[in-house]
């Protein structure tokens, strides 16, 4: 082949690249055209993706995943009450005896179910898909934040200790699904406060909390021995709103979620608090956990009050408290680092 039979071949083809040269920056116009707008839908999916997620928070993916992020090898229990068939003509079962079990207590125990008769959570929220709850700490933390209206979107709202809800409506809400208390922290005017509905649940730590609900029960003569503030001797819960929580949460609170020993026995011994109990409860339980009122004041200030309804107690007050606060202030921690658990409010 000659120069001239290359270049005559050659030139036919240069001028079709040519010609091609308008297409194709058509062509990468265009595409960059849909990268920046299959860019702007796939941030727009995105978004819709998260506004959903609000509005239905609890896939079971999420539930499942939280979940294991708390690393604890242990399944989740969601029937929470104690029930009359667990000790009518049963052998005993439990390991421990109160407060991490209930050996020694079934006879007594199968009095007070034999009255309450009512085991479950109300069917309303039992037969929820997805049950979205509030642990509501009674922290001073929680004063002026407002969040009363927020709390009352939650399908659960769980309180404790007998803590009021009138007066402090804008702050805490106005309503409550259950609330754990144990008889020194009961309280006849908050029982009165509350919905009908609300669920009053009795934590027992001792022998005595159980003959304080069963001399209730019964109306029988109220004896005042064994506690260390006296418990109300009017209370007046209706009989089918009581509830005894399985003391097998507040074992797996201490054993699990918290290592503290579980030998009751020791003066000195250390247990759960009831807000980290409610915490676990509704971890168990329930498929989304937010919490308020968690916390106790940061100053070094021992007369800062830690409650948001009073300010008799103190720091001071909580000295010789049977509570490990730094471990379960560091679990805390630990649950809203991994996810578990989401405060409502600005949280140290
Ligand atoms: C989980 O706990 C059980 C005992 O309750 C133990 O036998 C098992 O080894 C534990 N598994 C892990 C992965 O820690
Ligand atoms: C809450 O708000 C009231 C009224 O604005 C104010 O007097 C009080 O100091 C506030 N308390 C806290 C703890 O911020
Ligand atoms: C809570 O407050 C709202 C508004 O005042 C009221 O409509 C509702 O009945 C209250 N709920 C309870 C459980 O008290």
């Amino acid at each position: 082949m000659t120069n001239e039979h290359v270049k005559m071949s050659q030139k036919p083809n240069k001028k079709w690249y040519l010609r091609c040269l308008p297409v194709l920056v058509l062509l990468l116009l265009s595409s960059v055209i849909y990268y920046l707008f299959y860019d702007r839908l796939l941030s727009y999916t995105g978004t819709l993706e998260s506004l959903s997620s609000i509005q239905s928070p609890c896939s079971d993916l999420l539930t499942q995943k939280n979940w294991e992020r708390l690393n604890i090898n242990i399944s989740r229990q969601t029937k929470l009450f104690l029930k009359m068939e667990d000790f009518f003509w049963r052998e005993p079962t439990s390991k421990f005896a109160l407060p991490y079990g209930t050996k020694g207590s079934e006879l007594m125990l199968l009095k007070i179910l034999s009255k309450t008769t009512n085991y479950q959570m109300p069917a309303n929220i039992e037969g929820l898909q997805c049950k979205t709850c509030a642990v509501i700490g009674n922290g001073f933390t929680i004063k002026n934040s407002s969040l009363g209206s927020t709390i009352n979107n939650y399908d659960v709202v769980i309180r404790m200790n007998g803590a009021p809800v009138r007066g402090y409506e804008d702050d805490v809400g106005n309503k409550t699904t259950m609330t754990l208390f144990y008889p020194e922290s009961a309280s006849h005017d908050t029982v009165q406060q509350m919905e009908p509905s609300a669920l009053v649940v009795l934590v027992p730590f001792k022998q005595q909390d159980l003959r304080w609900l069963k001399e209730i029960l019964y109306n029988e003569k109220r004896n005042m021995k064994g506690f260390w503030k006296p418990p109300p001797q009017i209370w007046s819960a209706d009989d089918s709103n009581i509830r005894v929580l399985d003391p097998h949460f507040l074992q797996q609170t201490a054993d699990r979620l918290l290592h503290i020993p579980l030998d009751f026995t020791k003066q000195e011994s250390v247990h759960p608090t009831m807000g980290i109990l409610a915490v676990f409860v509704a971890l168990n339980y329930c498929d989304v956990v937010h919490v308020a009122g968690f916390g106790y004041p940061q100053s070094n200030n021992p007369n800062d009050p830690i409650h948001y309804y009073e300010d008799v107690h103190t720091m001071k007050s909580m000295k010789n408290s049977h509570h490990d606060l730094k471990r379960e202030a560091a679990t805390l921690k630990r649950l809203k680092d991994s996810g578990a658990i989401l405060y409502l409010h600005p949280h140290l």
